[in-house]
């Protein structure tokens, strides 16, 4: 979670969100929990299942806007949540978590300080999304050592854009 609050969401953190026609489902069901949990929702799209659309145009609207912010964070889904992966994680300053349960969701905040929530629309229901993406928004950063080794990541992989520090 970004440091400025305790809450679910920090009061006004803004959540990028965006997916692809197989993703669709699932976003509409996620945009609904972040409303009720306060969170402002910044919906990149895409906005229908029956269109095919091509997965890294929504990523990267979504890098683009995490990027843009201090301590900005988002959410990708795709069918299998792979290829929203791939794309956002190709970005310096982008840490990109594909969760299928909530441990993984715990510790790629805790160890990883995920920036970046991927969910795989075709592969999970939408409680335990529900279950991932909260987990995911209160989990603060653990710092220390995993510091250490996010720092390493970012001098080996090349520098976040002043924007987002
Ligand atoms: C779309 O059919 C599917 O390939 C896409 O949603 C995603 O799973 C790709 O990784």
């Amino acid at each position: 979670m970004s440091s400025n609050s305790s809450k679910p969401g920090p009061k006004k953190e803004v959540i990028a969100i965006a997916c692809d026609h197989a993703g669709y489902q699932l976003k509409t069901e996620v945009v609904k929990q972040l409303h009720e949990l306060g969170v402002q929702v910044e919906d990149l799209g895409c906005s229908n299942a029956h269109e095919s659309v091509h997965y890294p145009e929504f990523g990267k609207k979504v890098v683009d806007k995490v990027l843009s912010r201090p301590h900005g964070r988002g959410i990708l889904i795709c069918g299998t949540g792979l290829g929203m992966s791939i794309i956002a994680n190709r970005f310096p300053g982008i840490r990109a978590a594909l969760c299928h349960d909530v441990s993984t969701a715990v510790m790629s905040r805790r160890h990883n300080d995920a920036n970046l929530l991927v969910l795989g629309g075709r592969l999970i229901g939408p409680q335990l999304a529900r279950e991932i993406v909260q987990a995911w928004l209160t989990t603060p950063f653990d710092g220390g050592r995993h510091q250490d080794r996010l720092d390493l990541l970012e001098q080996l992989a090349g520098p976040r854009p002043e924007t987002n520090r």
